[in-house]
Formats: C-alpha cells, structure tokens, sequence
C-alpha cells in the first residue's frame, strides 16, 4: 500500500518528536500527530507547527474516533517508566493496555487494517537468559509497564486471527538522544539514564548510579529508532512480527558514568529492572534491511 497520511500517537514526547523531524525530512508524507501532553512537550514539535505537512492535535488517543483517513499508524502514545508503573497501576493499564486496544477496536470497527507499527520494549525479556537476545527469548515481564507492552503484542496476535490486522512491534533497548529528558515530567527520574546523566553533568550534578553500576544496557539512538520505524512502515511484506532495536553491543551503567563525569554517587538498586539488556538484531538487519548509525560514546563527546 503506498503511504501518504501517517497518524503518530506520543509524537510530542521524546522518541515520537524524532519521529516527527525523521519523517517530515525524509518522505513526503502528511503527518498528523497527536498528544495529550501527560509527558511530553509541545516545544519538541513546535518547529513543525507552521509546515502544511504537519498536523497537531492536543487530545488524548482514547477520543480518536476513526482511523480511516491514515495509511500507517506510529503508535507511541503511553507511560513509559518502569517503576511509576508499580505505583499507579490501573492508570497504567489503562494508558498502556486500553487505550492501544481502543486504537485497534477503530480499526475493527472501520474495517481499515492500516500499518501500525507498535512501540513495544525490551523490557518484555526480564533478565534474559540468552545473551544477545533474540525475538524468541521466553517473556518474563518484571513489571506491570513490560506486562502491559507485552499483553499488547499478544493482543495483536491474537485479534489478528480473526482480523486483517497489519502489525509490526519493534522491542526498544534503551533509546538516548536529544529531548531524552523533560526536566517538567513528573516522572523524569525514571527517564533515559544517559538524559539524566547528561542533565545533571551539565547542571553541575554528579550522576548518581543505581546499584553497583554492573548492569548492563544496550543503548540505541532515537534517530536509528526512527529509522526503524520508517522501515516498518514502508516493507508492506513485514507483517504481524516483532523486531528487536538495539545497538547491538552494551555499555555498564557505571561506565556510561565514567564517560560523562569523574565524579558519580551511588544509590540503592531499584527492583523491576533487568541485570543486562543486550540486542540480537539479525532479524532486522537481514529482514528490515536495518543498521544502527549512531554510537554513544560519540553522543556523549557532544553534548558534554
Ligand atoms: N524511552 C524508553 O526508554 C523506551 C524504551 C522502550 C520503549 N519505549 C516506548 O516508546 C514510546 C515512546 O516513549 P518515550 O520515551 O518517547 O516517552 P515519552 O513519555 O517522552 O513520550 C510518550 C508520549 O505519549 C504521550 N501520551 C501519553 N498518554 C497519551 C494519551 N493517552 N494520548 C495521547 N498522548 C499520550 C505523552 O504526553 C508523551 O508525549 C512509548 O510507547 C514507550 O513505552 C520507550
């Protein structure tokens, strides 16, 4: 099917703002982006605001009444922290879990199977016993946040028996990049570590690792998640399947300090949260016909 109306949920939040600037640059698609502003901000879109290929709308995903007009769906829209998750459990499962399921019952109701191409997470795996990880590792959600991203994929799979649903879940790793931490979001302290990191180096903090620093992360840039999900989009023969979206290599928390400051403090490990996240990512490579572009200790160089 060719695309020329994309609807992106999340797009004033970190990975789906990069979406939106990744998109607006490389096809000549018409963007609509929605968001209620729970986390994100809308001076991450705000550039974009005057473009007639661009489309704003301030509303929450659980009033979208129809889907028709849209040829792709870049579904980002949720609360992305893993250990609000813990606290304020039905908002969750109602952010995360229902309202993804009030965008595919539109899609049922409409009879329109447009692409949608799901934010799902690493987080899925738990603590994973085959290390790089690939899509077939066993699930072992250590939080309500990952169950709810996996009760999601299954969902698709499920409703896509009776359905011609048209699906692509892509497990993030551990996205970095710019606009990765929004100092107004009230969860900010559960943001991307190497945002936190950076945010408090560059405010004459020192960063303060959790635990010993010993757990790993496989750290992705938000431009090569873009990528990944414009691939998505366009391989029309990629259908109801999940890729992994890593860097493909990992980097130790206490390490990621060390990069950015010679002085870091230590605080209590938090529970919930994996002991290594490391990507296999030959099935994207050889079906989406993706690589990663970017690495971080280059990032970390330009923006200290
Ligand atoms: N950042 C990560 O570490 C990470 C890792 C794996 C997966 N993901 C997934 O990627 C997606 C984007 O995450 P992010 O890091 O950009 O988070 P973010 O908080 O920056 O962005 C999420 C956006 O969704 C919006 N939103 C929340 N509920 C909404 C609703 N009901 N209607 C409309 N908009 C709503 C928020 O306002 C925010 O702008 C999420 O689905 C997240 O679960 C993120």
């Amino acid at each position: 099917m060719q695309i020329n109306n994309v609807l992106i949920t999340g797009a004033a939040g970190f990975i789906g703002s990069n979406l939106v600037d990744y998109l607006l640059e490389k096809t000549d698609w018409k963007i609509t982006a929605i968001d209620n502003l729970s986390t994100g901000n809308k001076k991450n879109i705000e550039q974009h605001i005057n473009n007639p290929r661009f489309k704003f709308i301030e509303d929450s995903i659980k009033n979208v009444t129809s889907l028709k007009s849209y040829d792709c769906i870049f579904h980002l829209a949720a609360l992305p922290r893993i250990q609000p998750s813990f606290e304020f459990v039905t908002e969750h499962i109602s952010e995360n879990l229902t309202n993804s399921m009030h965008l595919i019952e539109v899609m049922i109701k409409e009879s329109h199977f447009p692409k949608f191409v799901f934010s799902s997470s690493s987080a899925i795996y738990g603590t994973p016993k085959t290390i790089p990880t690939p899509e077939t590792e066993a699930i072992d959600c250590l939080s309500p946040y990952a169950f709810q991203k996996y009760e999601v994929e299954r969902y698709l799979e499920l409703l896509s028996t009776r359905y011609p649903l048209n699906y692509v879940n892509l497990r993030y790793f551990n996205p970095y990049g710019p606009r990765s931490y929004n100092p107004d979001n009230k969860f900010n302290a559960y943001s991307s570590v190497v945002g936190i990191f950076l945010y408090r180096h560059n405010n004459g903090q020192v960063p303060l690792v959790t635990g010993d620093g010993s757990q790993k992360r496989d750290f992705i840039h938000v431009y090569d998640l873009a990528k990944a999900n414009y691939l998505a989009a366009i391989n029309t023969n990629i259908l109801n399947t999940a890729f992994n979206i890593g860097n493909g290599d990992t980097l130790s928390v206490l390490d990621l300090a060390k990069l950015i400051s010679d002085k870091y403090e230590f605080i209590p490990k938090r529970e919930g949260e994996s002991d290594i996240t490391f990507a296999d990512v030959a099935k994207a490579k050889k079906l989406l016909n993706w690589f990663p572009e970017h690495n971080i200790k280059d990032f970390i160089k330009s923006n200290i």
